[in-house]
């Protein structure tokens, strides 16, 4: 295991460091073309190129002679056979833009910083995900990587999860479309995508050895439905293997996973990929296709150690071929051999910061607003802005996900004992700045909060008090508790205590408790919110933007509500890194985490213990009103879901309708619409359900089954908000994934 801190402490302080039509990478005509191609290729590959394929590496670790030329290093690249015109994959992390690990420690290559997977999911918006997505594949292209290793969306259970900020929220049919949606954006620029951490990588803490435990029924109508979803809307080329145990097996040595789930059940053509360090044995026949970051493994598995299985006949060719053969289709399904990349094309940084500033809008939450505080009334003369370095960006991220900002970071902080690679780095949009900018009639001061009695002495005269408060999270750590850290709780209390008209911008991974909601007048969750945070806060601010997200993620009450109040793990793991777990004898590195609430994840947990959460799912103001009528519901063999939503306020504003059935006697999204709606104005909305939805998994017969009955349907602003209610009939239906 030394060999591995070496590559950690090599991370850590390594100083190394066109318009293209979409393409379907599995489901059209080309996909048999790209079939025979990889079968052309592969009878000419030698035993040697077909290994280069198998296996990836991060190339800022490998010896100079070895390292890929004229390339910017990002996490990973596979050597290809540039003998037959197959190209090296030069690999980013990509979730929230082309993220660059050896970038963020040499900062001298930029991207553009979208919001979090947090605030995407807030949206609820597919098209914009996907333009989102589309401005990824596009800067990725130009920047010379062809596959980008994003679409996390694994769904959100465990609030403290140190990488809820990358993923699409707690919601199967959410978190799959919205990631489908996703990756299809990356894929239009002709490159490969992947899906990820597949699957039930749901915490961060002892991530590397946990084993993730959930019956099948109930892991196929949740975690796996997600990416069952992301897979046929996304067709991504690549799934990405999590670091976890499922059930007791390594989800990258997981026959069940990868062979019955996604290949046998899903009819998935790609390939699968390991996550970095991932890989424990040279178990090709278990249905991984290619070990990722060799050197983050303490052992080459898909190298000398798959060669001797290979020689002792416990592998065969036939294996790493059949291997070989999914990588090459993909490769040529993608259009990532017939388009290649090239590093240094110009990049429209403007427009895609639009696009950053579009998405940031669309997510952001307004929770709370009485009395019409927000927004800012023209009468505000005199406004202070408190805290959260709001005079200089906005908050992101940190991990292997974090991008180095365009304009590069207004203010790097390492938190103490934190790796280079999990620093807390601001994206260069000032919210202070930004709201001077749109209000240039107010006087709007400045205290950076680290003294609250201070802060609140200069609140006491202002018309207005903003205080912006952040949570850092980050990748490879989860937060201890739900608390806003140091100490702005009691800043934000004794600044509403001096002034009640006091407004709280939370930038956050995911859900925070609030014990001084009721002292404030307004709360708007800005996620971390990328590029263009601060003029996207400032534009909400002020009304000249009408919020429109709603929450992907239940935000609790207290922690005792959720299902696993105790952190699993929390007495092993804490305060070790993440890799000293692998030094623990076996019974105990191997910790189980149980999951009470089954496939009720989130707002079907609330529901099903009948508790009431903070903010619900779904929850969301807007500085408009909107009323519902005219529900038509019909069964028989479907589910489909008619009614009208108008705007009955002044302001044009944008509705998420939400459709919950209860099945089970558990309510589960069926469907949404966003509708932009002009004062007065009404829109008639339909939904069908997924049938997928309705049903239970049936594992005996491995098929949905929507049982015969009365279902109850809610048509609803947020999960604990039904406004219309209806049933309908359906009949009993089996559905073979
Ligand atoms: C993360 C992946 C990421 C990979 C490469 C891993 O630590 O879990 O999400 O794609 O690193 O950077």
């Amino acid at each position: 295991m030394k060999f591995v801190r070496a590559i950690t402490l090599a991370l850590m302080t390594s100083s190394a460091a066109a318009a293209l039509a979409p393409c379907a990478l599995a489901a059209d005509a080309g996909a048999s073309v790209a079939d025979a191609r990889a079968e052309r290729t592969l009878k000419q590959l030698t035993l040697d190129e077909r290994f280069d394929l198998i296996r990836g590496y991060m190339p800022f670790l490998l010896p100079p002679a070895e390292q890929p030329k004229g390339v910017i290093f990002g996490a990973g690249y596979v050597k290809g056979a540039p003998r037959l015109g197959v190209p090296p994959l030069i690999e980013s992390d990509a979730s929230l833009g082309v993220a660059n690990m050896a970038s963020v420690m040499r900062r001298d290559d930029v991207a553009t910083a979208l919001p979090s997977g947090a605030a995407m999911a807030a949206t609820w918006d597919p098209a914009l995900v996907e333009r989102a997505g589309a401005m990824i594949g596009a800067e990725a292209r130009a920047k010379g990587f062809n596959v980008l290793l994003a679409g996390g969306v694994n769904l959100v259970r465990e609030p403290r999860n140190g990488r809820n900020f990358e993923y699409l929220g707690e919601d199967p049919l959410l978190a799959g479309t919205l990631g489908g949606h996703a990756i299809r954006g990356v894929q239009s620029a002709r490159i490969i995508s992947t899906i990820k951490h597949f699957a039930l990588n749901a915490q961060e803490t002892g991530r590397m050895v946990l084993s993730a435990n959930l019956d099948e029924a109930a892991l196929r109508e949740s975690d796996l439905l997600a990416f069952e979803i992301g897979v046929e809307i996304g067709q991504p080329g690549a799934v990405m293997c999590a670091y976890n145990q499922v059930n007791g097996v390594y989800a990258c040595e997981n026959s069940f996973l990868l062979n019955d789930v996604l290949r046998r059940d899903w009819g998935y053509k790609g390939f699968v990929m390991s996550d970095w360090g991932a890989v424990h044995s040279p178990s090709i026949r278990a249905g991984l296709d290619q070990q990722s970051g060799t050197q983050a493994s303490d052992k080459p598995y898909f190298g000398a150690m798959l060669r001797a299985e290979l020689a002792a006949g416990r592998v065969t060719e036939a294996d790493i071929d059949q291997a070989a053969r999914r990588i090459l289709r993909t490769i040529y399904a993608s259009g990532v051999a017939d388009h290649p990349v090239k590093m240094g094309l110009p990049i429209d940084y403007a427009a895609h910061g639009e696009v950053a500033q579009a998405v940031a809008e669309a997510g952001i939450v307004l929770l709370k607003n009485d009395g019409g505080l927000l927004p800012i009334a023209a009468s505000a003369k005199r406004i202070l802005v408190v805290g959260a370095h709001a005079d200089v960006g906005v908050v992101s991220g940190g991990g292997s996900s974090q991008v180095n900002p365009v304009g590069g970071a207004a203010l790097a902080l390492s938190p103490p004992g934190e790796p280079v690679w999990r620093k807390k780095l601001y994206a260069p949009s000032s919210p202070l700045l930004a709201l001077r900018e749109v209000l240039p009639q107010a006087a709007i001061a400045y205290d950076d909060g680290s003294d609250p009695q201070r802060a609140a002495a200069a609140a006491r005269d202002a018309d207005l008090v903003v205080v912006f408060a952040e949570q850092f999270t980050t990748e490879g750590k989860d937060v201890p508790d739900l608390n806003l850290p140091d100490n702005q709780d009691a800043l934000i209390t004794a600044v509403a205590a001096a002034n009640p008209r006091t407004a709280v911008v939370l930038e956050t991974g995911g859900p925070v408790l609030m014990p001084w909601l009721d002292k404030v007048g307004a709360v708007l969750e800005a996620w971390y919110p990328g590029q263009r945070g601060g003029q996207a806060i400032a534009r909400i601010l002020t009304g000249a933007a009408n919020p429109s997200g709603r929450l992907a993620i239940t935000f609790p009450a207290t922690i005792e509500q959720t299902p696993n109040p105790k952190l699993p793990g929390a007495d092993i793991a804490v305060g070790k890194s993440e890799l000293d777990l692998y030094d623990l004898p076996d019974d105990r590195k191997h910790f189980p985490v149980g999951y009470p609430e089954g496939a009720d994840v989130g707002y079907r947990w609330y529901d099903r213990t009948r508790a009431r959460p903070l903010f619900a799912f779904g929850h969301g103001l807007s500085y408009t009103h909107f009323a519902y009528r005219d529900l038509a519901v019909s069964g028989g063999t479907g589910l489909r879901v008619a009614f009208q939503v108008a705007n009955v306020g002044a302001r044009a504003g944008t509705e998420t309708a939400q459709v919950y059935a209860r099945v089970n006697g558990v309510k589960r999204l069926v469907g949404w619409s966003r509708v932009d709606l002009k004062p007065g104005e009404t829109r008639q909305v339909s939904v069908t359900a997924d049938p997928r939805l309705l049903a239970a998994f049936d594992v005996k017969r491995r098929s949905w089954h929507v049982a015969a009955g009365v279902y109850t349907v809610e048509v609803s602003a947020a999960a604990d908000r039904p406004i219309l209610a209806g049933k309908a009939r359906l009949a009993e239906r089996r559905i073979r994934p």
